[in-house]
């Protein structure tokens, strides 16, 4: 038989043999042929391709949802990615052309959604602390339809787990049209953002099967900082920091807080049984992870949950916080330390229930959780861990369904 679908994915149990449609084809489908025609009617010959992805890799074993099981994969992608853009005598590497690219851009702009968006924002800031190129982030709903004036040599940087995402995909058919340069980070090689750019970079994260993402966003951080650290190098501006070593040490960091599931357990149980509403609050790189926490809590437990920034509670949000409002924070920056618990203080003074989530060396007596130590500037690669078990766990105790949440779709391939 022959059967369209919507990823190649879906079909893996039956078959790796697939045609793929481009824009405005039709086609007509029997159990013996496909035959492809554009609008006019014409004939469109193509050949089949066979799909390189294993049929294991999307089965979810012994785990009781794939959410988890993606969570807890997340050392073994650090490691892989490591390995994938490290060359033999140990340095990091990516296609010289990429580099170039970033390399001679005047700015970046790096166009993206949800979860993939959040990684973008950690990007913008490897590529201007580390690279030194001004770059910006942007929503890729809004850029379409409300582009900013662009540099004379702009690269255009999409960042998506699926490749196929359509808000994405409207920027990078008018960028092109401009005839701009553009380069994907994506999870999926092959997928219409990927083949529509000029350059791709994979994640190598394996597939991602849990609407929320996990695995993909730590792996766009990851990759977003090798391209950033190379990019720095090609330019004459070296890491003060040994990249490989210290993504490493995360790799370990990581597994050390999924083996801590019973803790990130209790803390769920503790802040967010009975609660309809939570706060994520953090500064700098903090803040970024705090959105991609919020993120991950309203998207599979129904939680209200917002992500802020801490100085800006006071101008208005701080309004919201009631007896017993949990409030995560998260204090893994030397810089901003002390203004965050700042910010706790003023919340637990109006009556919330705080979670300080801090990094080791940074911890104070009543913190709830301490990480690791990692490079502070690497950071959201483990303080995404614990709001990701905390809101799977929220999710779990509420009844919902945890890999397949109400209203949402994995690839979200319309408007
Ligand atoms: C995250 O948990 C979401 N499911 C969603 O925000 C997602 O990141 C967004 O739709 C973008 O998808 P993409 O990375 O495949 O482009």
């Amino acid at each position: 038989f022959n059967v369209i679908a919507s990823d190649a994915m879906a079909m893996l149990q039956v078959t790796n043999e697939y045609v793929e449609l481009m824009d405005k084809e039709m086609v007509i489908v029997t159990d013996k042929k496909v035959v492809i025609k554009n609008l006019d009617g014409e004939l469109m010959s193509r050949a089949s391709y066979i799909a390189e992805l294993d049929a294991s890799d999307i089965e979810k074993g012994t785990y009781p949802h794939y959410m988890l099981k993606e969570i807890d994969e997340q050392p073994l992608v650090m490691r892989k990615i490591i390995q994938t853009y490290q060359e033999e005598n140990g340095k990091l590497s990516i296609p010289g052309d990429i580099a170039n690219a970033v390399a001679e851009a005047d700015r970046v702009y790096i166009i993206a959604c949800g979860t993939s968006y959040h990684a973008g924002l950690v990007g913008k800031q490897f590529i201007e602390t580390w690279a030194k190129v001004p770059a910006e982030v942007h929503v890729a709903s809004e850029f379409s339809y409300n582009m900013p004036l662009l540099s004379e040599k702009p690269l255009f940087i999409f960042i998506s787990q699926s490749g196929e995402t359509a808000d994405s995909r409207a920027v990078l058919v008018q960028v092109k049209k401009l005839g701009h340069k553009a380069l994907t980070l994506t999870n999926v090689p092959g997928s219409t953002l990927s083949r529509e750019a000029d350059y791709t970079l994979l994640l190598n994260a394996g597939p991602e099967i849990a609407v929320a993402s996990t695995k993909a966003y730590t792996a766009q951080i990851a990759v977003l900082a090798i391209l950033a650290a190379v990019t720095a190098e090609s330019r004459g501006k070296e890491l003060d920091f040994d990249l490989v070593k210290e993504l490493g040490i995360i790799g370990n960091a990581m597994e050390a807080l999924c083996d801590q599931k019973d803790e990130m357990e209790m803390i769920a149980r503790e802040y967010l049984t009975v609660t309809r509403n939570a706060f994520f609050i953090g500064r700098g790189l903090d803040y970024f992870v705090c959105l991609e926490g919020s993120l991950k809590l309203k998207e599979i437990s129904y939680i209200q949950a917002e992500g802020f920034a801490g100085g800006e509670l006071k101008h208005g949000t701080i309004a919201l916080i009631e007896d017993g409002t949990p409030v995560i924070a998260l204090a893994t920056q030397e810089h901003v330390n002390l203004s965050i618990r700042g910010n706790v203080k003023e919340v637990t003074a109006r009556g919330a229930n705080p979670c300080v989530i801090s990094l080791k060396g940074l911890e104070e007596a009543d913190d709830r959780f301490v990480l690791p130590e990692v490079h502070p500037e690497l950071a959201p690669l483990v303080s995404v861990i614990p709001l990701q078990l905390i809101s799977y766990y929220a999710a779990l105790h509420r009844g919902c369904d945890v890999d397949k949440p109400r209203n949402l779709a994995k690839s979200v391939t319309v408007e």
